[in-house]
């Protein structure tokens, strides 16, 4: 016994949402389930930076009203590294910038937005398993107890890092590990900058970044077995100061801290019969770069046209593309953000000829107007479509 609809998809994500929201645009149904609360995903801190591309699809498909009064529109970043300071202008190399919101804002502007227009999100529902998928996909749940199964004409697997979709098949994983994590802390402290610091130090890399102007989002680079019961308040504040190089930030209540693995991975291809993976299911950045999120709205944004194509006129052809459409974006950002990691982090065995390349490069990227525009265009989206129109 169980449910049918037309799209079900697995986990509430900013690619499960999101696509739920494109689909319904399109007049087509979806479930959404998710193993976690409602509490639970909206409370989840992870990164904030949109690219103005991911921007514009929050806006155009109308749930970016928020974004736009509270997010925080960027023009440029910092670089820190021996005692200076260079700022790497995106808007006066790119014509773009970023916005800096919450994922977890955009969760809830999309959770609320399926809720209003009737939507169908079930919390608390852990997916099992899924089957069928070349010709009766179904998936397989468990709710209050009880296993029942949803059938549907596609299956979305948007179900993370940790989900079941990915599984099985003959998909090949590429993946890269990196020896450091980062430690992640959001704080009641007033943001001491304006925009973005990526600070590369001896003692290894620290980001200050922020979610208002009260609440400040703050990194450093540590070592990827560091446990959080190494890091008592005062030793985390002390680091920060020292690495960042920034006297003005203040020691503020900790409202959340966490340590994150830095992981690169890319499962290819993204799709097997009626079943397609987007985001995190499909591909993990390490933050760096700051593309989680941007590429699992672009991942949804390529399948919703798909699969509306397929509504309206039951042509294939464009879903049969999804993967290769998605990839060519994925692995520049994956590029970029592991070429942004090896340049702004220590390596564990501080190999003083890396750091001195290091700082060749830093350098390099804040006197040359060319190697700095490479920065930019790839921070602020790089899409190789756009660049053919
Ligand atoms: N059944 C139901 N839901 C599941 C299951 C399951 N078996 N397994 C995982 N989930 C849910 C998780 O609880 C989570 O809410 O799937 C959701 C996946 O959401 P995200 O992890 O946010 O992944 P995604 O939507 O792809 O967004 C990618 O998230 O981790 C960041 O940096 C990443 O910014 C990127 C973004
Ligand atoms: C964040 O604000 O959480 C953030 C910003 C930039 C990054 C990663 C995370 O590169």
């Amino acid at each position: 016994m169980g449910a049918e609809t037309q799209v079900g998809i697995i986990g509430a994500g900013p690619a499960g949402l999101m696509l739920s929201h494109l689909l319904h645009l399109q007049g087509i149904e979806s479930v959404v389930l998710e193993t976690r609360s409602r509490d639970y995903v909206e409370a989840r801190v992870r990164a904030g930076v949109l690219e103005q591309g991911s921007a514009d699809l929050l806006s155009s498909a109308g749930v970016g009203d928020r974004m736009r009064r509270e997010g925080l529109v960027h023009d440029g970043i910092k670089l820190r590294f021996e005692g200076e300071e260079h700022r790497i202008d995106f808007r006066a190399l790119t014509g773009r910038g970023i916005t800096v919101y919450g994922q977890q804002e955009v969760v809830k502007d999309l959770i609320q937005r399926r809720l209003d227009d009737g939507g169908q999100i079930w919390f608390d529902t852990q997916a099992t398993s899924i089957d069928g998928i070349e010709d009766h996909p179904g998936v397989s749940y468990c709710r209050d107890g009880k296993a029942l199964r949803l059938s549907c004409d596609f299956i979305a697997g948007c179900d993370g890092s940790h989900g079941i979709s990915n599984g099985g098949g003959e998909s090949r994983t590429y993946e890269r590990s990196y020896p450091f994590a980062w430690l992640g802390v959001l704080a009641k402290t007033p943001p001491a900058t304006d925009e973005l610091i990526y600070a590369y130090h001896d003692r290894g890399f620290a980001l200050h970044s922020m979610r208002t102007p009260e609440i400040s989002r703050l990194y450093l680079q540590v070592d990827a077995d560091e446990t959080m019961a190494n890091w008592p308040e005062d030793r985390i504040w002390s680091e920060l100061r020292l690495r960042l190089a920034e006297p003005h930030l203040q020691p503020g209540e900790i409202i959340e801290d966490g340590i994150t693995p830095m992981r690169s991975l890319v499962i290819e291809p993204m799709q097997r019969g009626q079943l397609f993976l987007a985001g995190d299911a499909a591909h993990i950045v390490p933050a760096t770069g700051a593309k989680g999120m941007n590429l699992a709205l672009n991942d949804v944004r390529i399948l919703a046209e798909g699969l509306s194509a397929w509504y309206r006129s039951g042509s294939r052809d464009q879903l049969d593309r999804y993967s290769e459409q998605c990839l060519r974006r994925i692995w520049r950002a994956e590029h970029f953000s592991a070429w942004m990691t090896g340049l702004l982090h220590r390596d564990q065995g501080g190999d003083p000829f890396e750091h001195k390349l290091r700082l060749s490069y830093l350098r390099y990227v804040t006197t040359s107007t060319a190697a700095a525009t490479t920065l930019a265009e790839n921070y602020v989206g790089y899409d190789q479509l756009d660049r053919r129109r």
